[in-house]
């Protein structure tokens, strides 16, 4: 059975114990991947080589970690995968997040989903119906050839288009698309891109490379930095950047000279928003991790199945995020990827 949700115990206890690193950032974002499958192979993340070596914690695993983690002030959560669409409960395990509320204000969570849309056209509904609140698409082209070289999925693409379309029927708005720019591949599609912002009413997002994948793709020259991608999009016309929506948002946004049309851009790579960081992840084998690089997963769900209590979880996660990496060091001389893949962190 699923742990109750209502009960008082460390919701009443914790309320003032909040999850604050050594940098003095508040951590109140949490990224939880609910499996590391994936049914794309996109160059820039995975090679599909894996042996099917998979790992999914059980929904109560989920429902129990999460509170607790709510219970310490996370405020928004972010359902990622692998694939998340991939997971049959996903809507199950929705629909039971969607009863958590924060601690300042007891406010409903903000809950949302990173997917590669391939399985979203059936799936937007029941999971608006759920709680969803809002969802992020990744997407690497409008053309459709290119997207498939770079998913490695032929005819996939209209699949995407139509979840991105069943989201904003369904109300999971504003609908943000993300791309990973990568030079070889699709630095062609910026200007496309910017008309399918505007066409679709979608935010489109621009994101530079980082080292996270599988094969050995990475090198500085395959980013496509930002002063770039603005020279790209000027050409279709000029840009005019927007007010920042908070201090942790990872992209910087933009609109064009006529108003239209959303556009972000999330540069980890030429300038990092490590400083205002606010997230932490729950990896799809119970591991927290303090940052997409770090070296090293902390294992929370050893720790359930020794038996700890709610508050030995909370107290123990509390002194992990205290040691939270102060940055990511890519590009820098000596740096090392990290202990894993993005396919098996979560986005
Ligand atoms: P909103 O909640 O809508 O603001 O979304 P978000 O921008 O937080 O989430 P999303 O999952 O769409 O993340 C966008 C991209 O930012 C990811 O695909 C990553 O490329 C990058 N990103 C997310 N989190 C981190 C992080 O902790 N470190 C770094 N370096 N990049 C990150
Ligand atoms: N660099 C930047 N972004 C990446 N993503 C996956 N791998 C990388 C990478 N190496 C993005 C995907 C998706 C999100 C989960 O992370 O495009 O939007």
């Amino acid at each position: 059975m699923a742990a109750s949700f209502t009960s008082p115990g460390i919701q009443e206890a914790d309320r003032s114990a909040r999850l604050i690193d050594k940098h003095g950032r508040a951590i109140t974002d949490l990224r939880v991947s609910v499996t590391d499958r994936c049914n794309y192979k996109c160059v820039y993340c995975r090679t599909g080589n894996d042996g099917a070596q998979y790992a999914e914690l059980p929904l109560d695993d989920y429902f129990r970690i999460v509170r607790v983690l709510v219970n310490l002030g996370i405020e928004k959560v972010r359902l990622t995968g692998g694939e998340p669409l991939l997971r049959r409960d996903l809507p199950t395990l929705v629909r039971e997040l969607a009863k958590l509320r924060t601690v300042d204000g007891n406010h409903p969570l903000d809950l949302a989903l990173t997917t590669n849309g391939h399985l979203l056209a059936d799936l937007a509904q029941p999971l608006k119906d759920a709680g969803l609140t809002r969802v992020t698409v990744s997407m690497d082209a409008v053309d459709p050839e290119i997207f498939a070289r770079i998913t490695r999925v032929p005819g996939s693409f209209h699949k995407v288009t139509a979840g991105i379309r069943a989201a904003q029927r369904a109300g999971l708005g504003p609908v943000k698309v993300n791309c990973v720019l990568l030079r070889g591949f699709n630095e062609d599609q910026v200007v496309p891109f910017a008309k399918f912002a505007r066409d679709e009413g979608v935010i489109v997002r621009f994101i530079e490379f980082m080292p996270l994948e599988e094969d050995r793709l990475w090198t500085p020259a395959s980013v496509i930095p930002v002063h770039e991608l603005l020279e790209r999009l000027s050409t279709f016309r000029p840009v005019v950047p927007l007010k920042a929506n908070a201090l942790s948002e990872t992209a910087r946004r933009y609109t064009f000279d006529d108003g239209v049309g959303e556009i972000g851009i999330i540069a980890p790579v030429s300038q990092a928003f490590c400083g205002h960081c606010s997230r932490i992840r729950l990896t799809s084998d119970g591991k927290i991790r303090t940052c997409l690089f770090s070296q090293f997963d902390h294992d929370l769900l050893a720790r359930m199945r020794h038996g700890a209590t709610d508050e030995e979880m909370a107290e123990w996660i509390r002194q992990v995020v205290e040691q939270k990496e102060a940055r990511h060091h890519i590009g820098e001389p000596g740096f090392l990827k990290p202990s894993r893949s993005m396919v098996h962190i979560g986005g």
